[in-house]
């Protein structure tokens, strides 16, 4: 199979021949081949496994004909090599045994090299590099130092972030710092993937909404921004993509990155207006889009190509994570509307 780089055109908004797509978490639950290999192991042990987790980055290359790979992985997997004791609990999504809530817990974070502390994520990057033979580029991901800080302090998800954002009110100082180890290991997170063979990669800011741009300005958006200018050297395009921060675009943007990710709670056109056509954009079907009738998503999907304009640096993709009972026919739907509506 030819040698498929519209990804990493779009990235740097170079023209492409239709516009690339991909789905964050594509490579999860909604596919059987993952449930498959769900049933005989646990979700750590999953990526901790190279052979694994390659083979589960692989099941929606091969299935939905996307335009990219994405690691199987996951954004708390550096918590560990932190000191941090996490574990997802059935049925409770990720917990964190020791959560950190002061001063002194915040001395006490290691960090470490990621080849230590993650060596089976740049493992399993290699193999998928080797399997992908340039079928597809391989995107590398973490979580960005806010979404991060707020499991390690929240001790698992929430509603308020109301003890991480107690810390940032009552404990400043030890915020401050929280934020810049976790700048630290992100940089290092993400550089160790690129060595590895990572072509792109994506820092994930999934729970920013949770903030008002007082908050992000202050207390956050200078550790993203950190991380943005640390790769920005590393010759890979960087993606951030921040969640339900519609109302935080033009912070988001000037915190950094080449390829800015958006959500599906504002226009397309809008969106890229505000984040200014000097950096590329992906997004932004709502994932639950994928659970109506296949016309409907083919009405979706024109629409928000329309509002992209043909204009070069378009990725597609869902605004945020596919849903695990998402019918996979529809993902496929997506992907080959996407290529058919889109062909230049
Ligand atoms: O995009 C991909 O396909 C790559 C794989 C990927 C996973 N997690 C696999 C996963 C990626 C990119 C992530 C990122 C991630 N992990 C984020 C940011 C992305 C986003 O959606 O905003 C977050 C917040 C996490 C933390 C996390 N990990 C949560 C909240 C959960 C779900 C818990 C639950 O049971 O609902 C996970 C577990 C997880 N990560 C699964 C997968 C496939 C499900 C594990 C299972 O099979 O039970």
């Amino acid at each position: 199979m030819a040698f498929n780089d519209r990804f990493l055109k779009a990235c740097r908004r170079e023209p492409v021949d239709a516009t690339p797509v991909w789905l964050m978490r594509q490579a999860g639950r909604y596919l059987r081949e993952y449930r498959d290999i769900r049933a005989k192991y646990d979700f750590l042990t999953m990526c901790k496994r190279p052979d694994i987790a390659a083979e589960i980055t692989l099941q929606p290359v091969d299935k939905l004909g996307v335009d990219a790979a994405i690691l199987f992985a996951d954004i708390l997997l550096p918590l560990e090599g932190m000191g941090i004791d996490l574990e997802f609990a059935k049925g409770e999504g990720p917990v964190i045994h020791n959560p950190v809530r002061t001063k002194a817990d915040v001395v006490k974070i290691q960090v470490i090299e990621a080849e230590e502390a993650t060596p089976y994520v740049a493992e399993a990057i290699k193999i998928v590099r080797r399997e992908l033979e340039g079928r597809v580029p391989l995107i590398g991901f973490s979580g960005a130092p806010f979404t991060l800080a707020s499991y390690i302090v929240e001790g698992s998800g929430s509603r308020d972030y109301r003890y991480a954002k107690a810390m940032m009110y009552e404990a400043p100082e030890a915020w401050h710092a929280l934020m810049e180890k976790l700048a630290e290991i992100v940089t290092r997170y993400l550089r160790m993937q690129i060595k590895a063979g990572a072509q792109a990669v994506q820092m994930f800011d999934s729970w920013v909404g949770a903030l008002g741009p007082v908050d992000y300005e202050k207390h956050v958006m200078p550790y993203s921004k950190i991380v943005m200018d640390n790769l920005a050297d590393e010759g890979v395009p960087r993606i951030h993509f921040a969640n339900n921060a519609s109302t935080l675009l033009e912070l988001v943007a000037a915190a950094g990155g080449d390829v800015i990710g958006v959500d599906w709670r504002i226009n397309l056109d809008i969106a890229w207006e505000r984040i200014g056509y000097d950096k590329a954009i992906q997004g932004n079907l709502d994932p639950i889009t994928l659970f109506g009738p296949v016309e409907c998503i083919e009405d979706r999907v024109k629409d928000i190509l329309s509002r992209a304009g043909g204009l070069p640096g378009h990725i597609f993709n869902l605004g945020h994570g596919i849903h695990k009972d998402t019918p996979v026919e529809h993902a496929q739907a997506l992907v080959e509307a996407v290529h058919r509506l889109s062909q230049r």
